[in-house]
């Protein structure tokens, strides 16, 4: 039976909005929690991090869009917040980007372009961005709401 917490889907109207929403999903997410964020480019999943961030008590002007190959750590907040983009990158094992370090259960993952992994990511939330027009972005979530802690090993 879906969870009846799940939101299956919500339209957003603006960046702040989609920023707010990932800021209220942060607040309920435990160590370990990965949220997979998939859509075009616009689509506003770097903005989907800021708001994670400041549901973490993170200041959401240090995330950017993170280097090719590495992953961004943001702490101060009240669980670290693990950032990586795979854009740029073809098949990866997770692994080969550092996505299965030790570090990254002590706190919340978020993954740009999940697709680019060679395998699924068990127990992760996944967010499915879609361009409506300009203002407007359709978020579709599956997997368990907020993210259950597991680790991407
Ligand atoms: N509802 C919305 N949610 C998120 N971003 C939006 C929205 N409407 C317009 N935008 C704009 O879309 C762009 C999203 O950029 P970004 O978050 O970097 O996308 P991505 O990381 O998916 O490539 C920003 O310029 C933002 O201002
Ligand atoms: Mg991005």
């Amino acid at each position: 039976m879906p969870d009846p917490t799940v939101p299956p889907g919500c339209l957003t109207r603006s960046e702040g909005e989609t920023e707010g929403l990932a800021a209220a999903l942060a607040s309920e997410l435990e160590p370990g929690a990965v949220v997979l964020l998939s859509g075009g480019l616009g689509a506003g999943k770097t903005a989907f991090v800021r708001g994670l961030a400041r549901g973490l008590g993170i200041e959401p002007g240090e995330v950017s869009s993170p280097t090719f190959g590495l992953v961004h750590e943001h702490a101060g907040g009240r669980l670290p917040l693990f950032h990586a983009d795979l854009y740029r990158l073809s098949q990866v094992e997770a692994a080969d980007v550092g996505l299965d370090d030790e570090r990254m259960t002590s706190g919340v993952l978020a993954v740009e372009w999940p697709e680019r992994l060679s395998r699924d990511v068990p127990g992760a939330l996944r967010v499915r961005f879609e361009i409506l027009d300009e203002t407007s972005r359709q978020l579709t979530f599956d997997g368990p709401w907020p993210a259950r802690p597991h680790s991407i090993r």
